[in-house]
């Protein structure tokens, strides 16, 4: 075998040797609340559709005739020929509803991380992440020139004192986070990163359009203003893409160095439109935000009592398992009847907390997470551990 092959090889056989080896499965029908696999329906407890806004029809109609103005794709990278009328108006948008100068589009989440370490950082400046932040900012963290230090989660204190040793640095945290659904402490790490003559950037990818006050998000919620403000389109915005907001020398910065920027095609300026639409919708469909707010009360009515049961208050709601065989399991018994829900399992989350990730959309039922609850109640006396698995 060529050492590639056998690399690959190997590296398969431990995946599938630690029962961790991840699987594709094609959905029919849209990622909406309902989802149909294998010719079955499933209840879906697993999207990041927060508001119910990927399968919107207004949003719909609006894309498709927005490929009637501007056709399916950008053609080039933004630079090039690729930015449009379509993404100004987007960026106007954004810098509005959000209170920057700046938008910097980019065509995912996690290339606009990236590009925003990869372009800030240099060979002696200090970058403190929380230790629990999204993969595509400890990668770019640890490929980066800079001294990478990771504090444990939303640990302020040990914040403090690795801002006294390290003086200015760069600290990067998430508004909203992913796989415990908890949000961060943003007022007092800010209050630490003015105290410490240093830059905050808050990746809030799961509190757009989800917190504060018409879905400005974490920070907004908190009346924090970061440096640094990564917003994703693939979530509660219900499309795809990203944008960092920043002041108006930032961005323009980011526009001659970040090569994730320069050099990559421009989103599709229909679905700029699409993205445009949707932030317009959540400024002013506040049922959407009354209807989610609902149906967490409903999770913590029907699942409060349940063993792996975590408050949040946010849409995510992780259900802790213990070990990655477990939470497979119950993965499947919930699949069997009829649920789908995703178990998330070591190195995503650390060892000994695999956890069922169960996330509300505000078109949820109510009796449909009754029915979630009833459930998990029968495999947790069916199954109270490992042993009787
Ligand atoms: C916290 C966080 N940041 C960034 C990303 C990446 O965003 P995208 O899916 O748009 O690439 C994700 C996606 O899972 C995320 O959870």
């Amino acid at each position: 075998m060529l050492p590639f092959e056998s690399r690959i090889d190997e590296a398969l056989q431990l995946r599938k040797e630690q029962g961790l080896l991840r699987t594709l499965n094609p959905v029919a029908g849209g990622n909406t609340e309902q989802i149909i696999t294998d010719d079955k329906a499933f209840v879906n407890f697993s999207s990041n559709d927060y508001l119910g806004l990927a399968s919107d029809e207004s949003i719909k109609s609006v894309w498709k005739l927005a490929i009637d103005d501007y056709g399916v794709g950008s053609a080039a990278s933004p630079m090039v020929t690729g930015h449009s009328l379509a993404h100004q108006a987007l960026q106007q948008s954004l810098c509005q509803w959000l209170g920057y100068e700046q938008a910097v589009l980019f065509n995912s989440g996690f290339s606009a991380n990236q590009a925003a370490l990869f372009t800030l950082l240099e060979k002696n400046d200090t970058l403190l992440q929380d230790k629990l932040n999204h993969a595509s900012l400890m990668e770019a963290g640890m490929l980066s020139p800079a001294k990478m230090q990771r504090f444990p989660h939303n640990n302020t204190d040990k914040l403090r004192t690795l801002l006294e040793k390290n003086g200015s640095s760069l600290v990067v945290t998430e508004g909203v986070f992913s796989m415990d659904g908890d949000t961060a402490p943003l007022d007092d790490i800010a209050t630490l990163c003015q105290q410490h003559n240093s830059w905050l950037m808050v990746d809030d990818a799961h509190g757009i359009g989800v917190l504060g006050a018409q879905g400005r998000g974490s920070c907004h919620a908190l009346g924090v203003k970061p440096n640094i403000l990564v917003v994703t389109f693939g979530k509660a915005v219900g499309v795809q893409g990203a944008a960092i907001l920043c002041d108006a020398q930032t961005g323009e910065y980011l526009y001659q160095y970040a090569r994730h920027f320069v050099y990559s095609t421009a989103m599709p300026a229909a679905q700029a439109v699409a993205i445009d639409h949707s932030i317009q919708l959540i400024q002013t469909q506040a049922w959407r935000h009354t209807a989610l707010a609902n149906l967490q009360n409903s999770y913590t009515e029907y699942l409060g009592h349940l063993p792996g049961y975590i408050a949040t208050s946010t849409p995510i709601k992780p259900y802790l398992v213990g070990s990655s065989n477990r939470a497979m399991h119950l993965a499947q018994y919930l699949r069997e009847q009829g649920f789908w829900t995703t178990a998330i399992r070591p190195p995503t989350v650390p060892q000994g907390s695999a956890r069922i990730r169960i996330t509300l959309s505000a078109k949820h039922q109510p009796h449909q997470i009754k029915g979630l609850a009833e459930v998990i109640e029968r495999f947790e006396k069916q199954y109270p551990n490992e042993d009787s698995l």
